[in-house]
């Protein structure tokens, strides 16, 4: 077999797989498998460039160029849908469309999904567009990030399809997804997403398709326009783009009279509890496509389907007290302790406040009766407050002026909505959940100490910060409550383990606010040393590839400290790793030291992600559009003619593969 065929052979593959798995969910495969084959693809693709295929399965990794967004006009406008909140007007819109058409018709009954729409257009049947709704009448081109969507088919199956067609859905994260995304974010203390609709719809909206890729969204897809379609009837039509691999939900009903369409509210109000998306409520379309043209438009939506949308779930419940909690960068976290109360399928006894600014605008009061919501967050939250319900007030929430835990003044910086307490080595809370934080898998991987064993440790003073985790010795640990030998054995031996942890991780593990282990990574490959991460300014550390003002803010506030200083000395002394491997410092240079570089085309010595490693190996920086600053342009075959013309009007030097290597004294 040539590589040519292989490659061929290859894409078939895995589309077939990725559509097992993906739309039908009866995988045939390990993910082993899967990921091998995906393996040797990207290696033959990056070897032999002149097969490249836009469509080809490799291309729903993602690649981290950035790119601005272009705008594409849609062909046809991206109208919302009329929206109502009662079956006494989803009667009002039954009888219309009945007076209007005055014949038989199908109502198609579907879920109303809470994402972000998305219209893809298919040619010859390759997908060759993905476009927002943006104003409905333009939307910003995401073809590069929706390729990643693993249930988005790149290639259509079957046959019967037109040669040019679009189909509109619904962009959606999992709740799950929406979960672990949330619980990473507050780890490093970013802000979190307030739903799924707004994870999905900035997911989409991102620069790096590669991190898009990571983020595992799903997409229903749920109308389909253009001319030569298989059918007269939606409902049909999508049966048919089910038979081409588009991924549709089968919660689709065709009712003919208004019972039928409570019933299928009345159960999808239920139902739609256990699914793993969030949906917000049901949506009706007039089922021919004959008589949706017969019906026509409003300004704004068709006057053949509406929206039905289902009641926010609340609960209404006592406020007794708002405690607070201490995190490990120290934001102080207000929380409110309620009257128990059923909300959807679990019961809710505390609920988020946020922060100052949000309990006083809801003007709170101990005693008051407030509205709790679940509407898509993790934890619950609080509303409003029900002031009819007020007979005796109680006593004003006032944000706390002190930490609960350690009596320190909390502080709040210019612009920020939450307060810190700044007693980071004496304060109990923010210490416990930093080694916890440092022993975790993701830092040093002490797997055998968890935040039980944390809290004994403490308590009973055998550690006080990080690095007393070296100076426990057998015996301490034995003499803990509920310990045995061979635990105690188990955590001494993962202690003297985590001694081989790359510089990296440790970085990582020491808990700088904002650096999370992606920034850890640049930072330890940049300063190569503790010492130099330790002296580097502002200034030098925001020339480190994307890092910005707010971390590198943080980074040299976090050394300013005597404390940390002393602390990072004293896990060098056990024998941490406190610098990047020799390896890893015997492929560094400086060579392209300054330089911002842009790459473009199709390269025969490295893939372009090998280039952007080279690159920054080399002490230059990849940067995705060119600009008067660029140094120059590594090209290969097939360079973007807008960038070339760029270039050109820029007069920005052009270096070839070849002559880029022998630069480096790779040649
Ligand atoms: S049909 C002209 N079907 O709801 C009709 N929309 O306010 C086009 N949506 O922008 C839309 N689930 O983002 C349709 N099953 C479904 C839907 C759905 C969610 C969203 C869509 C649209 C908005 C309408």
């Amino acid at each position: 077999m040539t590589p040519e065929q292989r490659i061929y052979e290859l894409r078939d593959l895995l589309h077939k797989h990725n559509y097992n798995y993906y739309i039908k969910n009866a995988p045939e495969i390990s993910d082993f498998e899967f990921d091998a084959m995906m393996r040797e693809l990207q290696e033959l693709e990056a070897e032999y460039p002149q097969f490249d295929d836009p469509n080809s399965p490799t291309r729903r990794v993602g690649s981290d160029l950035t790119k601005e967004f272009v705008q594409v006009a849609h062909k046809y406008p991206m109208l919302s849908l009329g929206n109502t909140y009662s079956k006494a007007e989803v009667a009002d819109f039954y009888d219309r469309v009945k007076r209007a058409l005055n014949e038989d018709f199908e109502i198609c009954c579907e879920l109303k999904f809470d994402g972000t729409s998305i219209s893809l257009t298919y040619e010859d049947g390759k997908l060759v567009r993905a476009v927002t709704r943006g104003d409905g009448e333009k939307g910003d081109d995401v073809t590069a990030n929706v390729k990643t969507i693993r249930s988005v088919p790149l290639l259509l199956t079957g046959d019967g399809y037109p040669r040019e067609f679009e189909i509109r859905g619904e962009i959606l994260m999992p709740w799950d997804v929406f979960e672990q995304l949330n619980r990473e974010r507050a780890e490093r203390e970013e802000p979190l997403f307030a739903n799924p609709r707004n994870a999905a719809s900035g997911t989409v909206k991102l620069q790096d398709s590669s991190v898009v890729a990571q983020r595992k969204l799903d997409a229903f897809l749920y109308y389909m326009l253009g001319d030569g379609l298989p059918q007269d009837g939606h409902y049909e039509n999508l049966q048919y783009a089910a038979s081409w691999g588009f991924k549709v939900s089968d919660a689709t009903r065709k009712c003919r009279t208004l019972e039928e369409i409570y019933d299928f509210i009345d159960h999808f109000d239920v139902a739609r509890k256990s699914l793993p998306y969030a949906t917000d409520g049901v949506v009706l379309k007039v089922n021919s496509q004959r008589q949706q043209r017969n019906l026509g438009y409003t300004a704004k939506s068709p006057r053949w389907a509406i929206a039905y949308k289902f009641q926010a779930e609340r609960a209404v419940t006592r406020l007794n007290e708002v405690t607070y909690q201490v995190g490990r960068t120290g934001v102080v976290t207000p929380v409110a302790n309620l009257d128990p109360v059923q909300l959807s399928g679990t019961v809710v006894k505390r609920a988020s406040l946020h922060n100052a600014d949000i309990i006083e605008k809801l003007d709170l009061h101990i005693g008051d009766m407030v509205y709790v919501e679940k509407g898509g967050e993790i934890i619950p939250k609080i509303t409003g407050v029900d002031t009819e319900a007020r007979f005796l007030l109680g006593e004003k929430v006032r944000f706390i002026a002190k930490c609960p835990v350690c009596g320190a003044e909390l502080i709040r910086n210019e612009g920020e909505a939450a307060h810190y307490c700044p007693n980071d080595t004496g304060c109990p809370p923010q210490i416990k959940s930093r080694i916890e934080h440092f022993v975790s898998r993701e830092a040093m991987n002490i797997d055998s100490i968890g935040p039980e064993t944390v809290e004994l440790l403490y308590k009973f003073g055998l550690i006080h910060n990080i690095s007393d985790l070296y100076n426990l010795d057998g015996n301490d640990l034995y003499l803990l409550p509920r310990m045995g030998a061979k635990s105690a054995e188990n955590i001494a031996a993962s202690i003297r383990q985590s001694l081989n942890v790359p510089f990296e991780r440790v970085l990582f593990a020491l808990g700088i606010r904002y650096v999370g282990a992606t920034v850890a990574k640049r930072l330890a490959r940049a300063f190569v040393t503790i010492e130099r991460l330790m002296d580097a300014d502002v200034e030098a550390l925001m020339a480190v590839d994307e890092i910005g003002e707010r971390i590198a803010g943080s980074v040299v506030e976090f050394f300013a400290r005597e404390s940390n200083r002393e602390l990072v000395s004293r896990l060098q002394s056990a024998g941490v790793r406190m610098a990047l491997d020799e390896e890893i410092v015997a492929e560094k240079s400086d060579t392209l030291k300054g330089q911002s570089i842009v790459i473009s085309g199709v390269f025969e010595k490295h893939s372009r992600d090998e280039y952007k490693e080279i690159i920054e190996r080399n002490g230059g920086k990849n940067v995705g559009s060119v600009s008067k600053s660029t140094s120059f342009i590594l090209v290969g075959a097939n360079m973007g003619p807008a960038k070339l013309e760029k270039a050109e009007k820029l007069g920005v030097r052009i270096v070839a593969e070849d002559e880029f290597l022998a630069m480096i004294g790779e040649g």
